[in-house]
């Protein structure tokens, strides 16, 4: 039998054949465009998403038999809002994870609501990019759609939806919406009331690995499947690439450094820090996790890449890269605000320290670095809640860079363990597809079965000891320059 994975991201959706073992058949990736229609705001039209998919299923699955499909599931990028009017029309272009224009709302939800109110009720507070603050934008902004929604959704749920007609969602992305209290995986009543929000306007909920429908006749024909076809609910792109890396166990832990850039702690509890500054999610294997999320992280080398050195020769780039620790150069890597931990939509992405001996490559390395600091920061709240992390794995486009893996490394001093494949989420989403077609008792089960760590990154001591003073360094930066960035954001 074979499954497929749909990583819808926010670039591009990746899609990935599995054979039942977990050998990979084929990958292909279709990009989509992403409109940022005023500083801070970034949206993608849905429809895009499902034009790309089919085109994207039809591709995968040439040169194998269509007919041994078994099971589709997703990661999907979270927290967008999707709106369908009455007759499943998409209302406005999706209102994506990095977008900052909920200030307002956040400010409202977690002071007037108030912190210790929206904890209690979903065990997270508001960040600009999660989807209950978008919706009251929507009401504040555009009345007249938000009287005609009918249906709300994630990313990924639009896609599932558009397969079966069943209007659904996971436990894993459903934690990122505001909506949900997470401790007892439904829907909270509160903030519902809140949003003016009603339950038959919300999805079903599904653990990941459970089956929501089987593809409707039209759309099984289309893609050249078999009706019975099986669509697992999936996950949230972060949860779905914790079951892509193995990341299933209590205190594993995994990297992503895609888009955006997140550190993933698997925990068997539920659990909340006292400051919220960590996401408290559902996992995908029926239990918890804790999280942090950079809204720039590989994005911020391809924008210094792409837009500003009008280069693709990110190696070669690179490879001048040889003095580790000891750059006097630093990057913020706030290109869309930030999350984790610092919580600033007006936050921005700054280099400090340059000299007239500065060089290209000074800078290039001070991106990178920039990012693994700035993950740290997250890593350095998981820690002081007495999380002993010793070990990572990695995925996502910027773990295919041998530097910045071992920047993470001796940056965090982490072991980081490189695993076969680096697809996280579309690996994950096959994987979950499979688990539900009962190809696996667990999802546990799954990752022992198909994980494999090929390589570890060792932090080494001196290299240790001297990204500690410079990562002591950065700290002291963004503290300095906060009131200044809500200054020049005005
Ligand atoms: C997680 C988050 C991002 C997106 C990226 O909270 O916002 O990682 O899921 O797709």
């Amino acid at each position: 039998m074979l499954y497929i994975g749909v990583d819808l991201g926010t670039s591009a959706v990746k899609l990935l054949l599995m054979e039942a073992s977990g050998k990979i058949v084929n990958i292909v990736s279709k990009e989509y465009p992403i409109s940022f229609p005023k500083p801070g705001w970034s949206e993608q039209n849905p429809e895009d998403w499902w034009e790309q998919v089919r085109s994207g299923i039809k591709e995968l699955v040439q040169g194998s038999d269509p007919s041994t499909v078994a099971g589709i599931s997703f990661g999907g990028q979270m927290h967008g809002l999707v709106i369908l009017d009455e007759n499943d029309k998409v209302l406005r272009p999706a209102i994506l994870w990095n977008d900052g224009r909920t200030v307002k709302e956040c400010d409202y939800l977690n002071n007037e609501i108030g912190k210790a109110k929206l904890s209690e009720y979903t065990a997270n507070i508001s960040f600009t990019g999660f989807t209950a603050p978008k919706i009251l934008w929507v009401k504040a902004n555009e009345p007249e759609l938000f009287s005609r929604i009918s249906k709300i959704m994630l990313p990924k749920d639009y896609i599932a939806y558009m397969l079966t007609g069943v209007h659904c969602t996971d436990v894993s992305d459903a934690s990122g919406m505001l909506l949900f209290d997470v401790k007892n995986r439904t829907w909270s009543e509160e903030m519902m009331k809140i949003c003016d929000v009603k339950r038959e306007q919300l999805p079903r909920i599904f653990e990941s690995y459970e089956t929501v429908g089987t593809l409707k006749a039209d759309v099984a024909k289309e893609l050249g499947l078999p009706e019975s076809c099986i669509v697992a609910a999936g996950a949230g792109d972060n949860a779905a690439a914790a079951v892509g890396t193995g990341t299933v166990g209590d205190g594993a832990c995994n990297i992503s450094l895609g888009t955006s850039g997140t550190i993933f702690i698997a925990s068997k509890n539920f659990g909340v820090d006292k400051n919220n500054a960590l996401h408290s999610f559902d996992h995908a294997d029926g239990s918890f996790h804790l999280m942090g999320c950079m809204l720039s992280a590989a994005s911020c080398n391809k924008w210094w890449m792409e837009d500003i050195l009008k280069t693709d020769d990110f190696g070669g780039e690179q490879a001048g890269i040889k003095e580790l620790g000891e750059n006097h150069v630093f990057f913020l890597p706030y290109l869309m605000g930030e999350r984790s931990p610092h919580n600033d939509p007006n936050a921005r992405g700054t280099f400090i320290g340059m000299t007239m001996d500065t060089s290209r490559t000074d800078m290039t390395q001070a991106v990178l670095e920039g990012v693994a600091f700035a993950l740290r920061d997250s890593l350095e709240v998981a820690r002081s809640l007495g999380i002993d992390i010793k070990r990572t794995r990695i995925c996502g486009g910027g773990a295919k860079s041998p530097l910045w893996k071992k920047m993470i490394a001796n940056i965090m001093n982490l072991d980081v363990e490189v695993i076969r494949s680096e697809e996280g989420p579309a690996l994950g989403g096959a994987m979950l597809a499979a688990v539900a077609n009962g190809e696996y008792a667990s999802v546990k089960e799954a990752a022992d079965a198909i994980v494999e760590v090929v390589d570890t990154v060792h932090p080494e001591a001196e290299l240790v000891e001297k990204y500690e003073k410079r990562y002591q360094q950065f700290k002291t930066i963004y503290p300095a320059l906060k009131e200044v960035y809500g200054v020049i954001s005005q």
